[in-house]
């Protein structure tokens, strides 16, 4: 019952992210009519000063709908809190986990009303970007724990495997919120072809930040290095991971892992660069967004595996 409850948040958590990428991608003009200058117009609007910033008012349905899922979500995450600390011993959980899940929820609750008014569209996202995906990674985490494995791995190859394996998903996490800072910084058209970028492999950047000027248009050579960044980025994590996943799937009990990897970083790869080069279509980004999360759900996957051979306890 606990375990369904988990599962059921998990995938409400899902999709949760998955339909706020949505939402904000569509506000960004991601699928509009006269494509790519609604894009254009939305930047300069986002830079309005937040007080005057009727812009950002979420009336759409997505963004509807959204509020009403991260409510029940936030009921959801009072059960799975509570009932960790009523059932402890019988569910053989600490309630630790859970507990950091109700406070994560809390924090972007109010992080979200105050935000609104307060800080810049590009830090609001990069923030609920990485609450989202804290939050999946904790709530995959504890439906694991509650889980009896069905293969075990040798506890030598987990010893080794286990730094590695969270270096992977550190990298991920770094890249993930990447491509957030290109979305909300509308930097998806500062190069529009591949691998090169403005016919380039080394184009005009400036790397200079200052989220004081956020009021004001970023330059073209802003923008050029903050997509560029994501494009290292993901060539860092794509040859991390393609390496890390060959060298798992050599490890008995591993295999499925290392090869789900795998597929999914090479898809993710791939979508990215079509994204690009196909001008951006919603549905497209949409499902980047939704394929880096399950890539975290793996990466979750596989480090819990290996801790746990460790280990041998629940968490
Ligand atoms: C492991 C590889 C990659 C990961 C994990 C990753 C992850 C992400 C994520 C999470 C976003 C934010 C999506 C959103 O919610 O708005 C994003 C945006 C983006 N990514 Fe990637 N990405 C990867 C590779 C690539 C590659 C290879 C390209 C193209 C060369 C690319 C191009 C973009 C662009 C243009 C955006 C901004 C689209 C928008 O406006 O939202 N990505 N990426």
């Amino acid at each position: 019952m606990y375990l369904k409850l988990v599962l059921a948040t998990c995938l409400l958590t899902f999709f949760a992210v998955v339909l706020s990428a949505y939402a904000r991608l569509s506000d960004a003009g991601l699928g509009c009519a006269n494509w790519p200058a609604c894009y254009e117009e939305n930047a300069l609007k986002e830079r309005q000063p937040p007080q005057t910033g009727a812009a950002r008012g979420h009336t759409s349905w997505q963004w509807k709908l959204h509020s009403q899922v991260v409510q029940l979500l936030g009921i959801l995450a009072i059960a799975v809190c509570g009932l960790s600390w009523k059932k402890r011993k019988e569910l053989r959980l600490s309630p630790l986990l859970p507990t950091l899940y109700l406070v994560l929820m809390v924090f972007m609750a109010v992080f979200g009303i105050w935000s609104f008014y307060h800080l810049p569209r590009p830090v609001i996202v990069s923030v609920h970007l990485a609450g989202g995906v804290a939050m999946l990674a904790l709530l995959i985490w504890i439906s694991l724990s509650q889980m009896t494995p069905a293969v075990t791995v040798d506890p030598v190859e987990a010893h080794k495997w286990r730094p590695f394996s969270w270096l992977g998903f550190v990298l991920l996490l770094v890249q993930i919120l990447l491509g957030g800072w290109v979305s909300s910084n509308f930097a998806a058209l500062a190069c529009t072809d591949f691998p090169l970028c403005k016919g380039s492999l080394l184009p005009t950047m400036d790397f200079s930040c200052s989220l004081d000027n956020y009021l004001t248009s970023l330059s073209a050579e802003k923008l050029t290095a903050i997509h560029w960044v994501h494009r290292i980025g993901a060539l860092l994590a794509v040859l991390y991971l393609s390496w890390l996943s060959a060298r798992v799937m050599a490890v008995e009990g591993l295999r499925k892992i290392g090869k789900a990897i795998l597929g999914l970083v090479v898809l993710q790869f791939v979508l990215g660069i079509s994204n690009v080069l196909t001008g951006l279509p919603l549905a497209g980004v949409v499902l980047h967004n939704a394929v880096a999360m399950l890539l975290l759900a793996t990466l979750v996957l596989l480090s819990f595996r290996l801790q746990n051979n460790i280990c041998g306890a629940k968490i």
